[in-house]
């Protein structure tokens, strides 16, 4: 009788708990925008499909239209379809969507730093380190000077092969590395030194991994899924590993650091540590230092190595596209004289080139995730703070009114009838507003000028018919990543 009792008491009490859960949720989804019925517990993780949530998205987006809610797991997301919804959005609300969302396989170096910063420090480390890169590397002529005495590096190594197949990976790769090393510790590291490679390896490895089903489950389950095995210790061992060796630098140039002489971005914000010695509560700890160093490290190499990687694997699958770029070189620069910025604008065809690269490979589909700061009104919705926000780049990128046919490669996306460059707002592979990717113009500049080298220098020789290369990305998360290949360069007579 008693055990009959107790059970009751149970199975009321459960009942209540599920009630309080489902009230809880259509209470605070009231005026939400409109989105799938989610379960408890899994929200609505069986209307995605894991491996090409781009995808999923897209369909959802149909239903529901540009603007949908969505429950990862437990964590409530409106997500951003689209141009106009993307850019309303970022630049009309800028000041209550440009939090970050948390990614808890980088929760080590949350609220820290310029990327993963959600937290008041964000907007002072993000001004500063934007202007200081622009007195210390990003402004366009000290970043010229550099990629092109990168350019010469690299094109050395590309000798080496002698024609023979290598992987481009980590070869291609030391050229965004060192560019950003020499802003970030003025520093050129050789292109077999063990710690580029290291560093390079643990970046590539993180950008797959997080690009993987696992990590996109744990990015929403952490709590449940952190003390299981699985890749995302790997991810988080290797996070750490970067900031380990980044913090040794940046006691090293603490050591010998001159404030009245300032070496690189490093020494800048050492010096920044130094004015506030005395303050309550200092912004620049050697910890914060060491992340902010730490993000534009790998966010400046990974994207811009991949984005080159996948180019050139595009350029083999298509040669007459890489024929006229050659013409374009020849025409334009010759074979001896280094290519520079100036050049870009002689050279319609190759830039837009270079653009269609980034569109096509659409290398962050998904964008990072946002979050809302403050109870926001959008579209007469109420999206409420601590809202994840995901304002998709993928449907921008593949608008078909804007770019027809866009899952074509198609260089003539951003040419006009008489050949001449077209720009086009829809080109948001840096997505838009307070949170808009702080190396643009470097990457791009890096694009341009490190292509252009390479191929004034080299035929491009896959190991394949062209046709049989196959350009779909390996995997589809947080980033597109290129399949593995091998190719041959060739010297150009
Ligand atoms: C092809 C190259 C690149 C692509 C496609 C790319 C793309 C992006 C995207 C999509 C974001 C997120 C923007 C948002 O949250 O709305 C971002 C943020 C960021 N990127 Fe890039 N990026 C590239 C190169 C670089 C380079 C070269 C650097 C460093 C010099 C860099 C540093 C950053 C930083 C620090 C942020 C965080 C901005 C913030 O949270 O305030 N990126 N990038």
């Amino acid at each position: 009788m008693a055990a009959l009792g107790i059970t009751m008491a149970l199975l009321v009490w459960m009942a209540v708990l599920l009630l309080v859960s489902i009230w809880k949720q259509v209470y605070s989804s009231w005026n939400l925008p409109p989105g799938p019925f989610p379960l408890p517990f899994f929200g609505n993780l069986f209307q995605l499909e894991f491996k090409n949530i781009p995808k999923s998205l897209d369909k959802l987006a149909e239903r529901f239209g540009p603007v949908f809610t969505l429950y990862l797991g437990p964590r409530r997301t409106v997500v951003l379809h689209g141009y106009k919804a993307v850019k309303e959005a970022l630049l009309d609300h800028k000041n209550e969507l440009s939090g970050r969302g948390d990614i808890p396989a980088f929760r080590e170096y949350r609220d820290k730093g310029i990327i993963f910063n959600n937290g008041p420090t964000w907007k002072d480390v993000r001004r500063f380190s934007l202007t200081t890169l622009r007195d210390y590397g990003m402004g366009k002529k000290a970043n010229e000077e550099r990629i092109q005495k990168e350019m010469h590096f690299l094109l050395a190594e590309l000798r080496k092969t002698q024609g023979q197949p290598f992987d481009p990976t980590f070869l291609i790769g030391c050229a965004p590395f060192n560019v950003i090393a020499d802003i970030l510790f003025h520093k050129h590291f050789d292109y077999n030194d063990k710690i580029c490679q290291r560093l390079m390896h643990l970046f590539n490895e993180n950008f797959y991994l997080l690009s993987t089903t696992w990590l996109e489950f744990y990015n929403n389950f952490s709590s449940y899924l952190h003390y299981l095995p699985g890749n995302h210790r790997k991810v988080i061992k290797n996070v750490s590993e970067i900031k380990e060796y980044v913090t040794v630098k940046v006691k090293e140039h603490q050591q010998s650091l001159d404030p009245n002489c300032p070496r690189d971005f490093t020494d800048c914000l050492l010096v920044e540590m130094e004015k506030e010695k005395h303050s309550v509560e200092p912004l620049y700890t050697l910890d914060n230092i060491a992340v902010t160093v730490a993000d534009i490290l790998f966010a400046g190499t990974e994207t811009t190595s991949t984005t080159l990687r996948y180019g050139l694997l595009i350029l083999m699958k298509y040669p007459e596209i890489e024929d006229k770029i050659h013409e374009e070189i020849d025409r334009v620069i010759g074979p001896r004289r280094t290519p520079a910025t100036k050049d870009r604008l002689e050279m319609p065809y190759t830039d837009a080139v270079v653009h269609e690269i980034q569109r096509f490979i659409n290398l962050v589909p998904n964008n990072l995730p946002h979050e809302a700061t403050r109870d926001t009104t959008f579209r007469g919705y109420v999206i409420p703070k601590g809202t994840i926000i995901i304002p998709t780049l993928s449907p921008i990128l593949y608008d078909s009114q804007e770019f027809p046919d866009p899952e074509k490669f198609k260089p003539e996306h951003f040419l006009d009838e008489q050949g001449r460059f077209k720009y086009s707002d829809y080109f948001k592979p840096f997505s838009t507003g307070k949170r808009v990717c702080v190396g643009e113009g470097l990457a791009r500049m890096e694009l341009f000028l490190l292509l252009t080298a390479i191929l004034q220098n080299f035929n491009l020789r896959p190991l394949v018919d062209p046709k049989d290369i196959d350009l779909s990305p390996k995997t589809i998360g947080f980033g597109r990543i290129p399949p593995h290949y091998k190719l041959c360069v060739i010297p150009r007579a």
